[in-house]
């Protein structure tokens, strides 16, 4: 979970992720909602089975 504007960890809200670096936001999908960042965030399959949640790195 690291912001497309300049890496930093982002934060779990209730309706997305927010960056404290400089305030960007993204929606639950990833799609920036306010900027400076103007990249949406990589996003990859998973699956989850009775004990885990897979990430596949490789999408
Ligand atoms: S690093 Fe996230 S807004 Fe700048």
């Amino acid at each position: 979970m690291k912001c497309t504007h300049r890496a930093n960890p982002l934060t779990a809200t209730k309706d997305g992720l927010y960056c404290p670096a400089h305030g960007s936001r993204f929606d639950l999908n990833g799609n920036v909602t306010e900027q400076p960042a103007t990249e949406p965030l990589k996003q990859f399959k998973t699956s989850i089975n009775q004990t885990s949640v897979i990430v596949n790195t490789n999408s």
